[in-house]
């Protein structure tokens, strides 16, 4: 069936990847934060109950590692029991509905890299074992995709400097929100990577946007532990390129 013809929910549409996919499905419902908290599940029954929702694409989530260390009641209520509510409502409303969960690939443990849909994950912090709990939600349905991506918002990068020692094969919010189109229009289904085809660190990363922002090594940090290499490959999908502007 045409996604046209489908009844789709964003949660967090306000967020730097949420936005990017409203743009991309204009008939979606775009509820924010107060319209639809995801920590309220009676909230949720609510507004599925007025609107029988086919796909939902659930990228709400408290996403600093930092605010997760520090406010790890919120991330846990958030991250964890937010995804399990509307998990949860759509199997009691729509249980052949389909459910979008977008992971990230800090839940690996950063020495590596490259790693598949297959490989063991081992968060290093407490966003990214609040997004790993938020995937075991999501395995509860049997129509799902877990999409494993790194990107950032195209903007000038919020920081003066950036890592030249940490990896990724990152994206831009708009490429993994044009990804996500293309694996909804196939007839994939559980663990999906959509990743650039280029590893680089976050300094060359931040230099596309912003030229003139200075190098940083972890040596320089101090704060909670950070997934070095988030570079992913996929054995199952393809890969992109990130858009130069
Ligand atoms: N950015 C990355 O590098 C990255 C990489 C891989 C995966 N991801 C995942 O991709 C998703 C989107 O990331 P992002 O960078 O676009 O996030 P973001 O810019 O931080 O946006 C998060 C969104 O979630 C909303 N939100 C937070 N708590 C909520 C609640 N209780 N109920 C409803 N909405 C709530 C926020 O609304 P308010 O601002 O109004 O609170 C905001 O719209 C997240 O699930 C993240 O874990 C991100």
């Amino acid at each position: 069936m045409d996604l046209e013809d489908l009844k789709i929910l964003i949660t967090g549409s306000s967020g730097a990847l949420g936005s990017e996919l409203k743009k991309k499905f204009h008939h979606a419902l775009t509820p924010n934060h107060n319209e639809l908290d995801v920590t309220d599940k009676e909230k949720i029954m609510d507004f599925f109950k007025k609107e029988k929702i086919d796909i939902v694409i659930h990228t709400a989530a408290i996403t600093s590692v930092r605010k997760c260390e520090e406010e790890k009641e919120l991330t846990w209520k958030t991250n964890v029991d937010g995804t399990k509510n509307v998990v949860d409502v759509l199997l009691q409303t729509n249980p052949d509905g389909k459910f979008v969960y977008v992971s990230t690939a800090c839940i690996f443990d950063g020495n590596a890299g490259m790693y598949k849909e297959s490989s063991i994950p081992y968060p290093e912090n407490f966003y990214a074992l609040s997004k790993l709990l938020g995937e075991q939600e999501v395995k509860k349905l049997s129509n799902y995709l877990i999409i494993r991506t790194n990107f950032t918002a195209r903007k000038k990068w919020p920081f003066p400097k950036a890592f030249s020692d940490r990896f990724g094969t990152y994206l831009f919010a708009e490429d993994v929100a044009n990804g996500i189109v293309d694996v909804l229009n196939s007839d994939m289904n559980g663990i999906v990577h959509i990743v650039g085809d280029k590893k680089m660190s976050m300094l060359e990363l931040a230099k596309m946007t912003t030229p003139d922002v200075k190098s940083m090594t972890i040596n320089d940090y101090s704060g909670p532990k950070l997934t070095i290499d988030m570079s992913l490959d996929s054995e199952k999908w393809k890969k992109y390129k990130i858009t130069k502007n």
